[in-house]
């Protein structure tokens, strides 16, 4: 059985106090939850991950980054490198989420250098891919996703595909309210799943974990993690309220 995983992308929110508190109340409200096989992650800004470290149980609560440098150190202004992230207690990076391709135009050749400095330090990836409105209006969403998974995921051996997960993020979907329909949701994912399969095989298929992302919320999570290929979400807006993310995760 692949792992079920809902993860929170805080992207660019909460000061230190607030990030604090909120990762307080995930935790607290996770470890209620009891014995459960969902993984939970969190990804709070760079400058929280110390603290937020001392604060969850890394046992019931995964800490995420939500970036990392492309190259391993040096000379390179404002970046913070994998190594440095791993030395925090960060167990897990986002990579090719669709704000760091457009606003930082990460190309694919940047993001296979993250991915690979991920996966070198010991952490899990969480590979972000999807289609913009425009791509999606023209119906060319399978080759866009299948382009970004080639270029940047698709050179890792299937023992380092163990610790990837993809997330599936249309763009129009991200932040506007305007989820995918669980109909859309499954069919890109199981495309996704396929091409993980004819590259792979069949055992790296059935165990990758693949997210929807996109205006995830405790109104809609059901219907959408209810698809046999939707395993979980990445959640943006929703992750900023410890009840109503943690209603996500409950929604399993
Ligand atoms: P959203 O963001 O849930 O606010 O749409 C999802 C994401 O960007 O990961």
């Amino acid at each position: 059985m692949r792992k079920r995983i809902v993860a929170g992308n805080w992207k660019m929110n909460t000061s230190i106090e607030d990030g604090s508190k909120l990762a307080e109340e995930v935790s607290k409200l996770v470890l209620d939850l009891g014995n459960t096989d969902i993984g939970v992650a969190i990804a709070p800004p760079f400058t929280h991950l110390a603290t937020i470290a001392n604060i969850i149980d890394s046992e019931k609560v995964c800490l995420a980054a939500q970036n990392c440098a492309s190259e391993e150190s040096g000379a390179y202004t404002g970046e913070v490198s994998a190594s440095m992230l791993k030395k925090l207690g960060v167990d897990a990076v986002i990579i090719g989420h669709s704000e760091r391709r457009s606003y930082f135009k990460e190309d694919h050749a940047t993001l296979t250098k993250k991915v690979n400095l991920v996966l070198k330090h010991n952490m899990k990836l969480i590979f972000c891919c999807g289609e913009v409105l425009d791509e999606r209006d023209q119906g060319i969403q399978n080759d866009i996703v299948k382009k970004q998974l080639e270029e940047s995921l698709f050179h890792l051996s299937a023992e380092e595909m163990d610790n990837c997960r993809i997330a599936y993020e249309p763009v129009w979907a991200i932040g506007t309210g305007r989820t995918a329909s669980p109909e859309q949701a499954q069919e890109m994912h199981a495309f996704i799943r396929s091409l993980v399969k004819t590259k792979y095989g069949d055992s790296v298929a059935e165990s990758t974990t693949i997210l929807y992302g996109g205006s995830c919320k405790p109104s809609n999570a059901s219907e959408l993690f209810s698809n046999p290929d939707v395993d979980g979400g990445l959640i943006g807006g929703a992750a900023l309220k410890a009840d109503d993310f943690v209603g996500i995760v409950k929604s399993f």
